[in-house]
């Protein structure tokens, strides 16, 4: 073998290695567990505060996102203390001081696929548990995921309510 061949194989190893380490990388980021800022609580503002989903995720009957809450949301209640936790104290903190929560997403999509919530909470009439689980039940953020995103899981469902499966369908 020349030189010129050899070190087009071996770049090309390395380009295979480069790409492997990558995707493993990606692997690991989507199970690593996420700590949110401040430990928000979905039991206590839907079965005692009496909120809806669709008070604080404003985008999730009409948009393609849902949308994490801004702190303007929670500003109309946390001026002051209601009760007396910690996490409230960081809240009203942000609050006086108009700073946004630096809220991490855990679901999240790659860039080459589509996904709306007005199509399938809104014509899909999906609710958000098939995708999400009991969030409403919650006393502190997920760490990751409830009901893993797969490809997987969302084509099962297609197939199960004859919605189309071809690749463009979500691929773009
Ligand atoms: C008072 C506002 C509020 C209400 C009401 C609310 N949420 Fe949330 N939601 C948040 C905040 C703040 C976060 C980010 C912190 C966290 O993950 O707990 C969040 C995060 C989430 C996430 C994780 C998103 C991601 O990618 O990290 C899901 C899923 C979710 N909410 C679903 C729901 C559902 C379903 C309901 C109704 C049962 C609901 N939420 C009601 C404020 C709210
Ligand atoms: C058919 C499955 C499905 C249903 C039903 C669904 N979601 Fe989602 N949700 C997703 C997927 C997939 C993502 C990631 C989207 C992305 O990255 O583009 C997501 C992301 C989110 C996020 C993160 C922020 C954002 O803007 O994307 C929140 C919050 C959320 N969903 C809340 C809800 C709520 C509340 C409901 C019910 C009213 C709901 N979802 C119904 C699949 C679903
Ligand atoms: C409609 C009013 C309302 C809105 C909007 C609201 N909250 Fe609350 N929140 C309350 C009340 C009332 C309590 C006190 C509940 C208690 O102590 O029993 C509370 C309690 C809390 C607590 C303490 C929970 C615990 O476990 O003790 C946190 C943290 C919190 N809210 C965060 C937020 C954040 C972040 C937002 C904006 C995304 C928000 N809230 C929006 C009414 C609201
Ligand atoms: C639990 C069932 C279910 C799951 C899970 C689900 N879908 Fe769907 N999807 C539907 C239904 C039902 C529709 C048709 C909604 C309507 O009536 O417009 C739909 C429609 C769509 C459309 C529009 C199709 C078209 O022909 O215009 C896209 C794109 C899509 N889904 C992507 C996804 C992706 C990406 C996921 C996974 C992250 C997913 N879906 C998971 C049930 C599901
Ligand atoms: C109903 C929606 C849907 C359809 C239809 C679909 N995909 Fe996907 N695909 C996804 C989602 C969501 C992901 C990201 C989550 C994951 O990797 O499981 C994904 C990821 C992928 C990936 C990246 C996998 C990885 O390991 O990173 C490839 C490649 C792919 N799809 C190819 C295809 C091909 C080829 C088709 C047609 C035969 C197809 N997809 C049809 C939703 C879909």
């Amino acid at each position: 073998m020349n030189k010129m061949k050899l070190s087009i194989v071996r770049s090309g190893g390395r380009l295979l290695l480069v790409s492997f380490l990558t995707t493993l990388l990606i692997r690991c980021n989507s199970n690593e567990e996420i700590v949110q800022p401040i430990e928000y609580n979905h039991y206590v503002h839907f079965n005692d505060v009496g909120l809806d989903c669709t008070d604080c995720h404003l985008g999730v009957e009409d948009k393609i996102n849902a949308t994490i809450p801004t702190i303007e949301i929670c500003s109309s209640c946390h001026e002051d203390m209601n009760g007396e936790s910690e996490a409230e104290a960081q809240v009203v903190e942000a609050v006086s001081n108009e700073d946004e929560i630096p809220w991490q997403r855990i679901y999240v999509l790659p860039d080459h696929v589509f996904f709306s919530h007005r199509r399938h909470v809104k014509s899909g009439k999906i609710s958000c548990k098939v995708c999400h689980g009991e969030v409403e039940n919650l006393h502190s953020p997920p760490r990751k995921q409830i009901v893993p995103i797969t490809m997987g899981r969302c084509m099962k469902c297609h197939d199960n309510k004859s919605i189309s499966n071809d690749c463009i369908t979500c691929h773009v």
